[in-house]
């Protein structure tokens, strides 16, 4: 960047979009339509690669996403980098993947830009969840049989199973749930939703690295929770569970996971 961000000019624009789950043909005809018009777009690494095509040539990409190894700019960096490029009167993209409204820390971009006085859009994406069900070929509702669909996250701040879960809620056999960042501490949780009550026979499946290289797991929750523990994938992971995936488990307890 030549000029200085911290520079206050005429506000620019900022939308918070969705990048979906990594297939560049899920991402909305918006989300296109706002990258290209992107001066610079802040992105996560996760499944963002698709997206990126449509930014201009001479629009500024910059990573703000965990990648192995290296360093990831704090959230309030994050939130202080769009800022400082809207006041210097850039249009600019944050793109998140999945949609922008689930677990993507919004909520603090979005009070930031408010504050700054600048106006804020959201573009809605396609989340892991939904992505994960279609991979799947399953609905997550089943008239009489899954009457809620969940999404929760299985990981709190310090990387563990959050301590407040409302376990009647996920042990609840007329729920359909979608774990996000669950892989690492889902056999946990899944010791406890056994305990509370859930039959260990509830239909379960994993859909590893949607939009690069998915690859699905499917059982029981007792026996998902199993594989994960002996063999933890390496991608990001949608966990789902619930008797709405009765079809899935029919289809032969599998895995394409070598
Ligand atoms: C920080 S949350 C972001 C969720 C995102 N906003 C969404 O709507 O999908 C990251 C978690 O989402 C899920 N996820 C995101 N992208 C995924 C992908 N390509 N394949 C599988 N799961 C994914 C995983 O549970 C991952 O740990």
């Amino acid at each position: 960047m030549t000029d200085d961000p911290d520079h206050h000019a005429s506000a620019g624009h900022i939308a918070l979009v969705g990048a979906g789950p990594g297939d560049p043909d899920l991402l909305t005809l918006r989300a296109v339509d706002r990258l290209r018009a992107a001066d610079v777009v802040l992105y996560d690494d996760l499944g963002s690669a698709g997206a990126l095509v449509h930014a201009r040539e001479d629009a500024e990409l910059i990573s703000v996403g965990k990648r192995a190894g290296q360093h990831a700019p704090k959230q309030t960096e994050v939130s202080r980098l769009m800022v400082a490029y809207a006041r210097l009167g850039k249009r600019v993209v944050r793109l998140k993947s999945g949609d922008p409204a689930i677990f993507s820390r919004a909520d603090e971009e979005i009070t930031a830009a408010r504050e700054a006085g600048l106006a804020i859009e959201m573009v809605p994406g396609v989340t892991s969840a939904t992505a994960a069900a279609a991979h799947l070929g399953t609905a997550l509702t089943k008239r009489l049989v899954a009457r809620r669909v969940q999404f929760i996250t299985a990981h709190e701040v310090t990387g563990g199973l959050p301590d407040d879960l409302d376990l009647s809620a996920l042990a609840d056999p007329a729920a359909t749930t979608c774990v996000f960042m669950g892989k690492a501490t889902f056999p946990a949780l899944a010791d406890k939703l056994l305990a509370h009550g859930l039959s260990p026979d509830t239909p379960a499946a994993v859909v590893e690295s949607l939009g690069s290289d998915p690859k699905t797991m499917t059982g029981t929750i007792a026996t998902i929770a199993a594989r994960l523990r002996e063999n933890p994938p390496t991608g990001a992971c949608m966990i789902l569970y619930g008797a709405a995936l009765a079809g899935v488990m029919a289809k032969a307890e599998t895995t394409d996971r070598s």
